[in-house]
């Protein structure tokens, strides 16, 4: 018996577009996905930008999740993923995704879908249910919305995904993937769908940048973001308005590092040599934190080398968007170019879906007018 090829590594991830990407994505996901692109590991490696998605959640507002498709499809270029290398592509263009999720419906209970926790959540969130996850208002709960996971599962199976990078929340999400990867693969007896692994992020910060408030991870929906398309004066106005320390009152006052967020962000993003740079008073951090517990280090001086720190970072970044901005054709290129191909490996999915599941009709004109005539002549 001939070895069985080594399997295919393949990455999918995908986001909403439903606003431009901040800081926190940088950190927990796209700083990473660039790592995975240059490490050369991957086969194929694939970036969803899920508009179909998006819109279960904002079916009558298509003109944002529109103008949000370019706008994070720049936050991918001007952060280095290299469309030579990673195939970004939008939801909507790739049929198969559809398809998929319709035959997927069979192997999913609607009781099974109302315990997914990423969905209880929304639904709480939505008014849809109540704390206690009794669902005390289904009538209002649209049923595309109730559904996203298995087209979710769709999205990742119809690559044939092996690794989904993605935060905690995704959990549920690539559970319920491989029940229905397990629940057809016995039902229509084949191994055509690949059970896929998600990969989490490292640490704590990767997890959960919180926001300029101190208060909460960042979301656009609290206002507490820096994006990544800020402009050098917006994110100065942002450092110098941070949360740190309410007790730290006079620069003599002893002071906290742990929740003060200009330390947590100088956890993130600097890096040792930057002190020889920038804030020649310290060899690193440690040091710098040293002095501002003791007291005699004034908020002001931190934050002015935080913005160094997040300039360092963010003027390459600017610098790539605003090429890509002045060549919108050349994202519009990009983004077709993507589609095509992802059209081209989830059809082939779809193929031996279909296959399986003996609904394959017009593949083989000969093989069915036989099956069919051995049938009726029986
Ligand atoms: N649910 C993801 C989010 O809200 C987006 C997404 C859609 C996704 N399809 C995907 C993520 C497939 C990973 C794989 O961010």
């Amino acid at each position: 018996m001939e070895a069985k090829e080594a399997k295919r590594k393949v990455i999918l991830t995908g986001d909403r577009p439903t606003g431009k990407l901040h800081l926190g994505h940088y950190v927990g996901s796209l700083r990473r996905r660039v790592q995975l692109q240059n490490s050369g590991k991957y086969d194929e490696i694939n970036i969803l930008v899920a508009d179909d998605q998006a819109l279960t959640d904002n079916w009558d507002n298509p003109k944002k999740i529109r103008d949000n498709i370019i706008e994070v499809t720049l936050d991918y270029l001007s952060v280095g993923i290299d469309p030579d290398r990673t195939n970004i592509c939008i939801q909507s263009g790739i049929p198969a995704l559809h398809a998929l999720t319709f035959y997927y419906m069979n192997l999913v209970t609607t009781q099974r879908l109302s315990r997914n926790p990423t969905v209880k959540n929304e639904m709480t969130l939505r008014g849809y249910s109540d704390e206690e996850g009794v669902n005390d208002n289904v009538e209002g709960l649209p049923a595309g919305f109730f559904t996203y996971p298995v087209s979710q599962a769709a999205d990742i199976t119809a690559f044939k995904a092996t690794t989904v990078p993605a935060g905690e929340d995704q959990e549920p999400m690539l559970e319920q993937t491989r029940e229905i990867c397990r629940k057809f693969n016995s039902t229509y007896q084949c191994d055509v769908l690949v059970e896929p692994e998600i990969l989490l992020p490292e640490n704590e910060t990767q997890r959960r940048l919180p926001g300029i408030d101190g208060k909460a991870k960042m979301s656009k929906s609290l206002g507490n973001c820096i994006y990544l398309s800020d402009d050098p004066k917006t994110v100065k106005q942002k450092v110098m308005s941070m949360y740190t320390d309410p007790e730290h009152l006079n620069i003599s006052d002893p002071g906290h590092v742990e929740g003060n967020m200009v330390f947590t962000y100088l956890d993130a993003f600097s890096r040792e040599d930057q002190f020889a740079a920038y804030l020649p008073d310290y060899q690193n951090l440690d040091e710098m934190k040293e002095h501002y517990r003791k007291g005699g280090l004034g908020d002001v001086k931190c934050k002015k080398f935080l913005i160094k720190v997040m300039e360092e970072m963010l003027t390459p970044i600017r610098a790539e968007r605003a090429k890509w901005e002045n060549n919108i054709s050349d994202v519009y290129d990009i983004l077709c170019a993507g589609t095509a191909k992802a059209r081209e490996t989830t059809g082939r999915t779809l193929d031996e879906v279909r296959h399986a599941m003996m609904i394959d009709y017009f593949d083989d004109r000969d093989r069915m007018i036989s099956d069919w005539e051995e049938w009726i002549h029986r």
